[in-house]
This record gives C-alpha cells, structure tokens and sequence, in this order.
C-alpha cells in the first residue's frame, strides 16, 4: 500500500502554516530539499508527539511534469482565472502545508523547510492559520461540518490505485473578508448567503435557500452521487488588518472541486456565490501530493 503524507487526512489541527513558493535550481536540488525536509519532519514528530505534526509536499503543473513518473497526475493542469478573474490565478510551483496542534512546533517545521530547500524556493506567499473558537470561519459561520467523517476521508482525498496510489490533488484559495460589509447585512440574509444557520448551524432547506447561496452552489451531485471533497480551511490574519479564510481542499479527483468552484463563479449557470458580496479569493492553484514512497523516490 502506498502511504499518503501525513497532513491530508489530520483532524482538528488547531494551527497551520501555507508555504507556497516559485522554485528555482536545478531538480537535484528540490529532491534534496525534499528528503532532507521529510527527515526533518520525521524529527519534530518525534520530538513533540503530543502535537499531531502533520505536512504535505504538494507540486504545481509545471514543476510535477519535470519531476513526476510517467503517467502520473493527468488531471493536474495549471489553475485559470474564473469568472472574468474574479477567482485570480497565482499558480506557483511548490506547496508545503503543515497542520498541528501547535504553532510553534508548526513555525519550527517552516523554518526547516526554508533550510532544507535553501536557495532553490522563493516563497512567495505565507499564511499562518488558526482554528476559531467553535471551527467557526470569521464570518461567524461553523466551516467543515460537511466534511467527510471516519473511513470516508481516506476514500474521498486519497487516491486508491494505480501509478498515483497515496496520492492527493489539491485546490488552495486564500480569501479575504470585509467584516464590517458583512455585518451591515442583517442575520437573515448572511443566513441565506450560506444556506445555515449562524449560531445553531442548521441546514436551510433546499427551497428555503436561494439557489446562490454557497450551500447550493457547492452541495453538487453527478448521476446521483454527491461530488465529496475534504476541506483543511482555516481562518487567518490580523484583527485590524487583512483577514479571511485560507480554503484549502483534498480529493481523489480535481474534477469534484472543479465543479463546485465552476458553480461557484458563475461558469456553470452565470450565477456566481452569493458569499462574494463580502468575501473575494485573492489567489488560487492546483496541486499534486505524491504519496510518501513516490516523494522520496523522485
Ligand atoms: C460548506 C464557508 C469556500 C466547498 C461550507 C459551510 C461554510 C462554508 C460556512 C457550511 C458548513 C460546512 O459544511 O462546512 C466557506 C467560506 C469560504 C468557502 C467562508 C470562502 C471564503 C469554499 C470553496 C469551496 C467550498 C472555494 C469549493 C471549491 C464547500 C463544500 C461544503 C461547504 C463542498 C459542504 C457542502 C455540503 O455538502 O453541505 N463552506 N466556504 N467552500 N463548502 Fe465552503
Ligand atoms: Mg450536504
């Protein structure tokens, strides 16, 4: 069996750190910088087991297609802008998540990350996320009750066969929020802009909810069956300053997150989410994770 890094299927992690970089050097130096970060992250596992470290190393289009075996990832493409850019494109090479219990176990695994890859990584984006208080998203709506629970994580954000067997694609999306627009909405209608309730996160039924809100733009079935992705999302940033959410999803195919964000933007129906009339996403890439064997072995 190929095993699957350890920060896809982690849950509640209170704290995570978004490394997304542009990787420059040749490939002997990023497989370098990939297995001496692995050992480092084995280390820190070791070091503080109470932290539930986990991470994953995941690759841009460009970058997996020098690097990869033969046949692998064929879905994996660089993100495109969506809805005349209102979803931007800042598809980058290299990206490393890590999810614990602990920020400071987290920031000591960034900055072997920084020294395990050395010269080849420009980081070109950080974000440092924390769990809120009830995993509620800062708009003050709970995120991740949908998620998939127990075995159905595995069957939804792994892959289980074949040359990508452990493997995972993945979507990033950091947004940002303005509080104070939201806030001059009144409950009912931040209520229908989501499709829960804010307080007792209650589904809207169906018919109670306008077919823009993100419960259903997102809550999408193909020949019957539900289109099931595994979200990491958490919120991040300053109290005065910049803040949202850093939405980040797993899946065993891109296609399931394809969908929702096509519903999301407006290229499915010419409806976008009712969410952007607080929120907009300021980045957005797709993304490989190999299972461990194959991250090793490239
Ligand atoms: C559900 C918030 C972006 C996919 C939810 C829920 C909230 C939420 C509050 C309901 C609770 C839950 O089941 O987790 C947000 C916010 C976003 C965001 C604040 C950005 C600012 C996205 C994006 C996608 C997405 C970009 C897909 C690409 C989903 C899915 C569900 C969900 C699949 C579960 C739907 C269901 O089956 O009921 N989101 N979301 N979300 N969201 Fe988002
Ligand atoms: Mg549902």
């Amino acid at each position: 069996m190929s095993q699957h890094q350890s920060g896809i299927l982690t849950e509640h992690s209170r704290f995570a750190i978004w490394l997304e970089a542009a990787v420059h050097g040749d490939l002997q130096q990023v497989r370098q910088g990939v297995n001496e970060f692995y050992q480092q992250l084995t280390t820190l596992q070791q070091r503080y087991p109470d932290a539930g470290l986990g991470a994953v190393v995941a690759f841009g289009n460009a970058l997996w297609r020098d690097l990869a075996p033969t046949g692998s990832a064929p879905e994996l493409k660089d993100f495109q802008p969506l809805g005349n850019n209102i979803a931007p494109a800042t598809q980058r090479d290299l990206l490393i998540h890590i999810q614990s219990q602990r920020h400071d176990v987290n920031f000591s695994l960034a900055q072997a990350a920084l020294a395990a890859f050395g010269a080849a990584l420009r980081v070109e984006e950080e974000t440092h996320g924390f769990r809120w208080t009830e995993d509620r998203d800062l708009s003050g709506f709970v995120d991740g009750t949908e998620n998939p629970q127990g075995e159905m994580r595995q069957q939804v954000a792994v892959i289980a066969n074949g040359v990508d067997a452990g493997g995972s694609y993945i979507f990033t999306q950091r947004w940002e929020h303005n509080l104070s627009q939201l806030n001059r909405l009144p409950l009912s209608q931040q209520e229908q802009m989501i499709g829960r309730t804010r307080q007792s996160n209650e589904e809207l039924p169906g018919d109670a909810r306008p077919d823009t809100s993100h419960l259903s733009r997102v809550d999408l079935k193909e020949n019957g069956q539900g289109l099931k992705i595994l979200r990491h999302s958490l919120p991040y940033g300053t109290a005065s300053g910049t803040n949202g959410l850093y939405f980040i999803a797993y899946c065993a195919t891109l296609h399931n997150i394809e969908q929702q964000l096509l519903s999301m933007f407006g290229e499915r129906d010419g409806k976008y989410d009712a969410m952007l009339r607080f929120t907009k996403p300021v980045s957005g890439a797709w993304w490989f994770a190999p299972s461990v064997a194959t991250l090793l072995a490239l």
